[in-house]
């Protein structure tokens, strides 16, 4: 099924713009314009993704992103969190979140299905809390939940198929070799990073290691269905010296108020109980409760994580002055791969691309511009106090020029 549909799309575009593969000096630009009536195929899929809907990548635009005039250029803020410096205080490890210093912050957003806030609300609530200190990044997470159960006991394997708890972070807003830690509640847990996200042709290093401390507290006994709780908590901690590997950061530690791409989810299966041992739902796939829903059932999308700032300041108020050209930056690349997938080519006249009108109107960051290279193509979109440069989409990486 999946075959045919890519097959379907590429020949769409070999139709339309007399397109042939294996081009090595510049490619000529195309000039076919989507029909402004149906501009894209939803059925159609990203090239190199095998999991991902069109229909929800492009299915993102609503009334404010899309007001060209609007002068509010946080316009689409993600899910944000503060998370507060330690100052000295202390953390143990043990799961059970009881430290003053945990009391002290306040809880996220709780988490909501992954697919997007329109979808019905996790029946388990979950949250996290975030504190750091110059060393290391504290998460701590309480997860509502009646059965208990873990299979995995080997570190470093595929944790998320038991109900797991998951944190991302992408230490230098590049998208590029973020990290991702998963743990169960038996405390096994696995840590990898992640070259660049799969849709990009990324892959995992599970050689990679963050240092962890980490402590899991079950309200009720693991794997014992007469002895059902109602929530489990993890505390769990990265050193960021681990987290800064392969990075373009200078100092691993945060600056006072910086800002971290960063994703926390669980996914839960579907369990029954037979003679006194929980067996997952044959064919079930997991429920994913994420604190940013993702809009797809992908975690690997680290342009649609939530933002966490980190503060030694206790009264100060999330900011991100650079996040309105991430934003026109993401939304011109999802637009790209839109067309790409439809009509198999990359264009660089802004003007046929389905942009967000707030895109081509000026007010928020500069109109942006597309280059091509070869078969890979960039987008540098530029405002008054930054620069944005996005390099070969599939080879490159965020970087910033303030
Ligand atoms: C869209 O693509 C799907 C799968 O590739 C195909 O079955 C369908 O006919 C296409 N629809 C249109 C309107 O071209
Ligand atoms: C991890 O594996 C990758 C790919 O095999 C290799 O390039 C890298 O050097 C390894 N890193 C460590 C820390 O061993
Ligand atoms: C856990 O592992 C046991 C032994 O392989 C299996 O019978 C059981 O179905 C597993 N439970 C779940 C919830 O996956
Ligand atoms: C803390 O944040 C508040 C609000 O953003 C600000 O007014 C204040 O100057 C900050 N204090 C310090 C010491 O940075």
């Amino acid at each position: 099924m999946i075959g045919v549909a890519l097959v379907l799309c590429v020949s769409l575009g070999t139709v339309a713009g007399g397109f042939l593969f294996g081009y090595s000096t510049p490619r000529p630009l195309f000039t076919v314009a989507p029909d402004p009536k149906e501009p894209y195929n939803l059925s159609c899929l990203i090239p190199g993704n095998h999991k991902l809907p069109l229909a929800r990548f492009v299915d993102r635009c609503n009334s404010e992103i899309c007001d060209a005039t609007s002068t509010d250029c946080d316009f689409g803020l993600p899910n944000t969190y503060i998370a507060q410096h330690l100052n000295g205080k202390a953390i143990t490890v043990d799961g059970r979140m009881d430290e003053e210093a945990w009391k002290e912050v306040p809880w996220s957003s709780s988490f909501a299905d992954i697919r997007g806030n329109s979808y019905a609300r996790p029946r388990f609530d979950t949250k996290v809390k975030v504190v750091w200190d110059n060393d290391r990044l504290y998460v701590g997470a309480r997860m509502e939940e009646t059965d208990i159960w873990a299979n995995f006991t080997q570190d470093e394997t595929r944790v998320y198929n038991d109900n797991a708890f998951e944190v991302f972070v992408d230490p230098d807003g590049s998208m590029a070799n973020y990290k991702e830690m998963e743990i169960n509640a038996l405390r096994t847990s696995w840590d990898l990073m992640m070259t660049k996200a799969y849709m990009d042709g990324g892959d995992f290093l599970s050689n990679w290691t963050s240092d962890m401390q980490k402590g899991v507290y079950t309200d009720g006994i693991v794997n014992d269905p007469n002895h059902k709780g109602t929530f489990w908590s993890v505390e769990w901690s990265f050193r960021f010296q681990r987290l800064a590997d392969s990075t373009r950061r200078i100092r691993p530690t945060p600056a006072d108020n910086e800002v971290w791409f960063a994703m926390f989810a669980r996914p839960e299966w579907p369990v029954h109980v037979v003679n006194g041992q929980y067996h997952k739902n044959p064919d079930a796939q997991a429920e994913w409760w994420a604190w940013q829903p993702t809009g797809v059932v992908s975690l690997h999308l680290p342009s649609r994580w939530g933002l966490v700032q980190f503060s030694k300041n206790l009264s100060s108020e999330f900011s991100f002055p650079k996040w309105h050209i991430y934003r026109a930056l993401f939304d011109v690349f999802e637009t790209l791969h839109a067309f790409k997938a439809v009509n198999g080519m990359f264009v660089t006249d802004v003007k046929q691309l389905r942009l967000k009108p707030y895109l081509l109107s000026g007010v928020c960051t500069d109109i942006p511009t597309v280059t091509l290279h070869n078969d890979e193509f960039s987008v540098t979109v530029r405002s008054r106090r930054l620069v944005g440069v996005v390099g070969h989409i599939r080879t490159d990486r965020y970087v910033w020029f303030d």
